[in-house]
């Protein structure tokens, strides 16, 4: 398994970050999931540009250029042979004396990326299960940075519960998943968390909002209650690496009778399309 690192393509292992690197120490970075399919980059115009706009949200600067990080991407892709899988791309504000405030003059970022294979999720078909987590994370999860400490205790605790996701609320409400947006449909209508400060707008998600209008799925982005989870005809997350999952259970009780609804398959169905 190969890496690019900061301008170089080598052995992952040969890889040598910094003890002061601020992505080590404080989090201070950000990073992207592409999906590769056939071992070709999903949609990765859309990933530079959250990139870019995670970066400024920091003043992480300058942004590596997206056609170097594609170019190296693509060696990468060759030299591991990657089908599908996923690149995992990541900019951390670069290694410093440590001090909470940024490094005065600035440093060099230091970029790393590097490409693995994972198979299309075997849950899109036997439909997913999910938990409950209280979402403990900070305000700002609109930027897709490295801490990611409350996603990560969210999802152990829904594998600890043999469940493949945390659904994670605030205030009653639902956000998100641990790693992953939440739709649900009910009387025929869609509904997801707004776009906010309170949401990682997914690339995933903004392509499922697409393909509902293609679909005359209408769909509100308007927060909606636990109960309204619990209620609802039809829940499904998408991510990156797990496209559309239907959820058919939550905290072991079945949403809708445990079966995949019939506006989930048909989004799976019209997201397998932009796949294949
Ligand atoms: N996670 N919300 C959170 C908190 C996420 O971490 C992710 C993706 C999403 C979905 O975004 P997208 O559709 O762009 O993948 C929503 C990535 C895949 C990860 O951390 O592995």
């Amino acid at each position: 398994m190969h890496a690019y690192w900061n301008g170089e393509i080598l052995p992952l292992d040969a890889v040598r970050v910094s003890p002061l690197d601020r992505g080590f120490v404080f989090g201070d970075g950000v990073y992207e999931v592409i999906r590769l399919y056939g071992g070709r980059l999903f949609y990765a115009d859309r990933h530079w540009a959250r990139l870019a706009r995670s970066l400024q949200a920091l003043s992480i600067a300058p942004a590596p250029d997206p056609a170097a990080l594609e170019d190296a991407l693509r060696q990468l892709i060759a030299k591991d042979g990657v089908e599908d899988g996923i690149a995992y791309v990541q900019v951390t504000r670069g290694a410093a004396p440590r001090t909470h405030a940024f490094p005065a003059p600035p440093v060099a970022p230091s970029v790393l990326a590097y490409v693995q294979p994972i198979p299309r999720p075997a849950s899109i078909d036997r439909g997913g299960r999910a938990v409950l987590y209280p979402d403990l994370r900070w305000q700002r999860v609109d930027i897709k940075s490295v801490n990611l400490l409350g996603n990560v205790l969210a999802k152990q605790h829904a594998v600890e519960a043999g469940a493949d996701e945390a659904i994670l609320h605030r205030d009653g409400l639902i956000t998100e998943g641990s790693s992953s947006n939440v739709f649900i449909v009910k009387k025929g209508i869609a509904f997801t968390h707004p776009a906010t400060n309170a949401i990682l707008n997914g690339i995933t998600r903004q392509l499922v909002l697409e393909l509902m209008g293609e679909l005359g799925l209408p769909v509100v982005e308007r927060p909606f209650s636990i109960e309204a989870l619990w209620e609802a005809d039809e829940v499904f997350i998408t991510s990156t690496i797990n496209e559309v999952t239907p959820i058919v259970a939550v905290d072991g009780i079945p949403i809708a009778g445990g079966k995949i609804g019939p506006w989930t398959a048909a989004v799976r169905a019209a997201f397998s399309d932009l796949v294949e």
